[in-house]
C-alpha cells in the first residue's frame, strides 16, 4: 500500500496540489473561500431550484446538473449526456445569480497554484461537458472510487492520468457527514463493471491502509484524489449536507479538465 507523506491536510500551494495529484498527502483544505452569507443564499437556491435530480443509487441523493455517473452505466449514453449539458449549465448559473459563481471564483483561485490551463473539456463531435454538478448528500455516500481512465474509457476524460476532486460545502450537517479517504488507489477488479466504480470494500477494516476523515466547514473547498476509495457519513435526518465540485484530471498536455 503506498503511504502518504502526510497524515493531515495541506494548505493550498503548487506544491501540494502536485503532491494531491502524486497521491503524496490526503488533502487540500482551503478556509473561507466563500462567506457564510454567500453560502446561505447558495444553498436556498439549490433546496428552491426546480432542476434538483435523484441519483440512481439506494440512498437518496439528490443533484444539480449533469453527472458522468448516470450517463456512463450499461455501454454509455454519450449523445444524451451531451444533449442535457445546455441546460445543466444554465440550470446552475441560476444558482450563481441567486448567490455568486462558484467555478470561475475557484478557477481563478486554483490558477495560479497549477502549471496549466484549467480547462472543461470538449467531447469530439458531441460537445461540452458539464464543468460542476451540485449534491445534497444528507444521506451518506457509499463507499466508491472515482478514476476517468477505468470507469469512462472511451470518453475524452477516460484518457487523463491522474484526477483529483474539489467541493464546496454551502451547508453542513452539525453532526455526522464527514468524509473518509483511503490511501488505496482503486484498480477495477476484473469480474467488476468499472462503471460502477465499487472499491475493494476491506479497505475500510485493513490497519495496513492509512485513512484521511474531514468533518467540512460551512464556506470550505476540500480537495483530495478520488481514485481512492471514499465514502461519506450519513447525518442528522434534519440536517442537509450542500456542496457544488467537479473532478479535475491531469492530460497529457498537463491540462487540468474540469468535469462532473
Ligand atoms: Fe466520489
Amino acid at each position: 500500500m503506498p503511504t502518504w507523506k502526510r497524515e493531515d491536510a495541506a494548505e493550498l500551494s503548487s506544491e501540494s496540489v502536485e503532491a494531491l495529484i502524486r497521491n503524496e498527502i490526503p488533502a487540500v483544505r482551503i478556509s473561507g473561500f466563500a462567506s457564510a452569507e454567500e453560502c446561505a443564499a447558495f444553498t436556498n437556491a439549490v433546496y428552491n431550484s426546480p432542476d434538483l435530480k435523484s441519483y440512481s443509487v439506494e440512498t437518496p441523493t439528490h443533484y444539480l446538473g449533469l453527472v458522468m455517473y448516470e450517463y456512463r452505466q450499461g455501454g454509455g449514453r454519450k449523445a444524451e449526456f451531451f444533449d442535457a449539458a445546455p441546460a445543466a449549465v444554465a440550470a446552475q448559473q441560476k444558482l450563481y445569480d441567486q448567490s455568486f459563481d462558484v467555478p470561475s471564483r475557484f478557477r481563478e483561485m486554483l490558477g495560479p497554484y497549477y502549471d496549466g490551463p484549467i480547462v472543461v473539456p470538449i467531447e469530439p463531435g458531441y460537445g461540452s461537458y458539464c464543468p460542476v454538478v451540485v449534491r445534497i448528500a444528507s444521506n451518506g455516500v457509499h463507499l466508491h472510487a472515482d478514476f476517468a481512465p477505468y470507469n469512462s474509457p472511451g470518453w475524452e476524460i477516460g484518457a487523463i492520468e491522474a484526477q483529483i476532486t474539489w467541493n464546496l460545502y454551502t451547508q453542513c450537517p452539525s453532526v455526522g457527514g464527514q468524509t473518509t479517504v483511503y490511501n488505496a488507489p482503486w484498480t477495477p477488479a476484473e469480474d467488476d463493471d468499472p462503471a460502477r466504480g465499487l472499491p475493494d470494500s476491506t479497505v475500510e477494516s485493513d490497519p495496513t491502509v492509512q485513512s484521511f476523515t474531514f468533518a467540512p466547514n460551512v464556506g470550505e473547498i476540500v480537495l483530495f484524489n478520488p481514485r481512492n476509495p471514499h465514502k461519506i457519513a450519513a447525518g442528522s435526518a434534519s440536517e442537509g449536507r450542500v456542496s457544488i465540485g467537479s473532478f479535475l484530471g491531469v492530460n497529457a498536455n498537463n491540462d487540468l479538465l474540469m468535469w462532473s
